[in-house]
Parts: C-alpha cells; sequence; structure tokens
C-alpha cells in the first residue's frame, strides 16, 4: 500500500498519471488479444474497476463538479487519450440531475463507479408495424467497485441525480465520435448524436487550472 496520504497533490497525480498510463497499456492489450467482443469489452470494464479501486489517486477536488449555480450539471474531464484518438478515458464529475437519451456509441464504451450512483439502462431496438422503437432488456446502478462494458452497436441511457464520479471509457475520443445515434421518443425516429463539447482536461502537466 503507498502512503499517498502523507503525499503532496503534486505527488498524488503523478501517481494517478502512472496508475492510468498502466490501465491504459493493459486495455490496449486487451483490446489486442481478444478483440472488440463481449469477452474483450468485459475485461476492460474488469481493468477500470481495478484502477478506481485505488481511491487515493482521484481526490473528488482534483474533478469538481459544475457550481449550482451553472447551467450544466456535469463535466468531463480528459484522463488519457491516444495521439490518434483512441483509448480515451474521462472523469465524469456531476452535481445535480444527468440525463442522456437512447443511444449507442458506434465504438466499444465502459462506465465504472467511483462515487455515487449513475442508473445505466440498457435497450433494444425495435421495429413493430414499420414504427421505429426501443425496449428495455435491463438495468444497472454503476457505483464503486462496479461497471459496464458495451460493445459498439448496443444502447444505453444514463441518470444521474445528486454528485458522482465515474469512468467513461471509450475505443475512440468522444470528439471523433460522429456517427453515434439517439433515440427521440417524442418523434420515433433514430437522431444524430452530437458530439460532446467542453471537455476538460484533467492529464497533469496539460491542464488549464
Ligand atoms: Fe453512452
Amino acid at each position: 500500500m503507498s502512503d499517498t496520504d502523507s503525499s503532496s497533490p503534486d505527488q498524488v497525480r503523478l501517481e494517478r498519471t502512472a496508475a492510468v498510463a498502466a490501465a491504459m497499456d493493459d486495455i490496449r492489450a486487451i483490446e489486442a488479444d481478444l478483440g472488440i467482443t463481449r469477452a474483450g469489452v468485459e475485461a476492460i470494464r474488469d481493468r477500470l474497476v481495478a484502477l478506481s479501486s485505488q481511491r487515493e489517486l482521484f481526490s473528488l477536488d482534483d474533478f469538481p463538479s459544475p457550481d449550482a449555480d451553472e447551467k450544466r450539471t456535469s463535466y468531463l474531464y480528459r484522463l488519457s487519450q491516444d495521439a490518434d484518438d483512441r483509448f480515451a478515458l474521462y472523469a465524469q464529475s456531476s452535481n445535480g440531475h444527468v440525463e442522456t437519451p437512447v443511444h449507442n456509441h458506434t465504438t466499444w464504451a465502459c462506465v465504472v463507479g467511483f462515487h455515487g450512483q449513475e442508473h445505466n439502462r440498457f435497450f433494444e431496438r425495435t421495429n413493430e408495424g414499420g414504427e421505429d422503437g426501443v425496449t428495455e432488456t435491463h438495468d444497472h446502478m454503476v457505483e464503486a467497485g462496479t461497471g459496464i462494458a458495451m460493445l459498439p452497436d448496443e444502447l444505453h441511457s444514463i441518470h444521474i441525480d445528486g454528485e458522482a464520479l465515474n469512468f467513461h471509457c471509450y475505443g475512440l475520443a468522444l470528439e471523433r465520435l460522429d456517427e453515434r445515434e439517439y433515440f427521440n421518443p417524442t418523434e420515433k425516429t433514430w437522431k444524430s448524436f452530437a458530439n460532446v463539447s467542453g471537455i476538460r482536461e484533467g492529464r497533469v502537466g496539460l491542464q488549464s487550472c
């Protein structure tokens, strides 16, 4: 066990950088070995759960959520991303209500809990009578020590109420996911899911704060 309780914040950030790099090295190797398969994405999820168990490395103070008077209720902090934009890891820090429509990712995706709860609901596409729709298949409450893993075409929605910090990891950076779709339940149609903007830099040495 490390003695990070007595370490300086800078030391903790350096240790975090090393731990994230080691996890992402393993995740690249897992994808190379197992491919983008159920076994592969579940192994990636498990490696991220192991990373998140190093709790002393992820102080909530380093990843503040938006203030109460801000319009948005969550920030994404980039923790890792390859030069070709593959293997992107983010910390999502939320405070309040956060919700997404049902959507896919067009790359593999994992969510792992650290603090608070993120309710993940999973869906299948339906086309009854020629009309697009979705049917819920199962759900999972992502919290510390647990996570979920999705193949590129799998569908989920996210629901958070309150304070939460979770890790989101994708086979390709969110800014590059141009073809994600979400389901509009009012119009009963699939629409383009806009790229995420305003991602904050969470990597040591690249931070603006
Ligand atoms: Fe998602």
